[in-house]
């Protein structure tokens, strides 16, 4: 086999084979393969596109151009969850405990932030002590006994796409279905999970910016789970301001407490209850979706699911006081208000703008190596939607770095537009692949 035909056979716009695909990952992967001939199969395949086959093949080749994780001498179904990305999106803090709370075993691999999206990792190292690092076997043993553990990734999960996904960024190929799918699916097929939950984002601060092209990608990532033999469910949801209230590390941990607590901000928790019913009704602990949506109610109403999260919290070496008493987490001292210039609604706020100003304040990282603020971050007293009065406090900004402000402030004044025509609130949910069966 040749890479040059495989080449000429994309670019022609031809089916590759599974054979040619596993050739290709293999070879890439082993360094085999140079990079501008990959170089120039990733545009052929952003130009041509792929079928469900071929990017299944693709998938399944990157998964196993490492090690697997294997789950199995953890009792009980387990199951998964991720987000494409997002701003504020703090999710799996409060998913992860009350499906674990619902039965489902919840032994998850998390990533760190980098630009201007976070990273659950990152949110959980804010908690004073809390180590994202745990050995393979500590790692089943908290999952084992809690029946929830978030770690980071460790091993050699999906070389693939390490290399694959630098390659892409630099050539102007990460925006395409079959790579992006092939890219999530290969981590999540490679985490061991017998059920995927996918959060489709969509809107200023997701990659796929209308909830069309958000559904193509949910489609294509739930075949390729249903064809590699996992239980796969995806909700389209709304990145077009930062969900909940908080964006930045403790400030987030702040947040998903509150909603733990049984407070916090609405789309906050009805998405979470969402998210944690799908696993749920997946992982076949309730007879439908209905039932699985109203068995995770419970458990985030009765305080089981917070008191799975403070198990987790102290198995990972964490100080579980924390999810009481916010106060114990890192603050950050300098702070700064964006008031209202005039009267209105907000008619929209730019969600990867307000990741940029996080950026500056300390939250995120603008590289991998970049330090972090766990106490920097935004606090918006405003959604989109919503009557504000001249002069009134639109968010609260937080830093180490008192510098840091006013850059981060005027990146968010051009974020947050405030006009006279009412405007209506965007939904959150917009649909479930495959439909709703409840
Ligand atoms: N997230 C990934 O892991 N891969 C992509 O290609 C895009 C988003």
């Amino acid at each position: 086999m040749h890479m040059y035909d495989i080449l000429s056979k994309k670019r022609t716009g031809l089916a590759l084979s599974r054979e040619e695909i596993t050739f290709f990952v293999e070879g890439f992967t082993k360094g085999e393969i140079p990079d501008y001939q990959a170089a120039a199969l990733l545009m052929a395949i952003c130009i041509r596109g792929m079928d469900e086959e071929e990017t299944t093949a693709l998938t399944l080749a990157m998964a196993h151009s490492g090690e697997m994780a294997d789950l199995s001498g953890i009792p009980g179904i387990k199951a998964d969850k991720h987000s494409t990305g997002g701003v504020g999106d703090k999710t799996t803090l409060i998913v992860a405990p009350l499906a674990a709370a619902c039965g489902v075993v919840v032994a998850k691999m998390s990533g760190r932030g980098l630009g201007y999206t976070g990273g659950t990792i990152d949110k959980l190292e804010s908690i004073p002590g809390f180590s994202t690092n745990q050995t393979p076997e500590r790692f089943a043993q908290i999952a084992s006994e809690t029946g929830v553990c978030v770690v980071g990734q460790s091993g050699n999960l999906v070389p693939a796409d390490k290399k694959l996904y630098a390659l892409r960024d630099v050539t102007a190929t990460v925006e395409s279905i079959p790579l992006i799918a092939s890219s999530i699916m290969s981590k999540k097929l490679a985490a061991g999970c017998d059920c995927i939950v996918l959060d489709v984002k969509t809107g200023s601060g997701a990659f796929m910016k209308t909830p069309e092209e958000a559904q193509k990608l949910a489609e294509t990532m739930v075949k390729i789970g249903q064809m590699a033999g996992r239980k796969t469910a995806a909700l389209i949801t709304s990145m077009d301001c930062p969900l909940g209230t908080a964006v930045g590390n403790a400030l987030e941990v702040e947040e998903a407490c509150r909603v733990l607590h049984g407070e916090g901000p609405e789309d906050l928790r009805v998405l979470s209850i969402e998210l944690a019913a799908a696993m749920v009704w997946l992982a076949g602990k309730a007879l439908n979706l209905e039932e699985a949506r109203k068995l995770a109610a419970e458990k985030l109403r009765d305080g089981s699911a917070l008191e799975k999260f403070k198990q987790m919290v102290a198995a990972e070496g964490g100080d579980p006081h924390v999810v009481d008493c916010p106060e114990l987490l890192p603050k950050s001292p300098y702070r700064q208000v964006l008031k209202s210039s005039c009267a209105g609604w907000v008619q929209s706020i730019d969600t990867q703008a307000v990741g940029r100003a996080s950026v500056v304040l300390g939250a995120g990282r603008e590289t991998r190596e970049s330090p972090l603020d766990y106490g920097a971050g935004i606090r918006f007293f405003h959604r989109t939607g919503e009557k504000v009065e001249p002069g009134e406090a639109l968010a609260e900004l937080f830093s180490q770095r008192k510098e840091a402000l006013a850059e981060s402030l005027a990146i968010l004044k051009t974020a947050v537009k405030i006009g006279a025509e009412k405007v209506g609130k965007t939904p959150l949910i917009y649909a479930m692949i495959p439909e709703n069966n409840a």
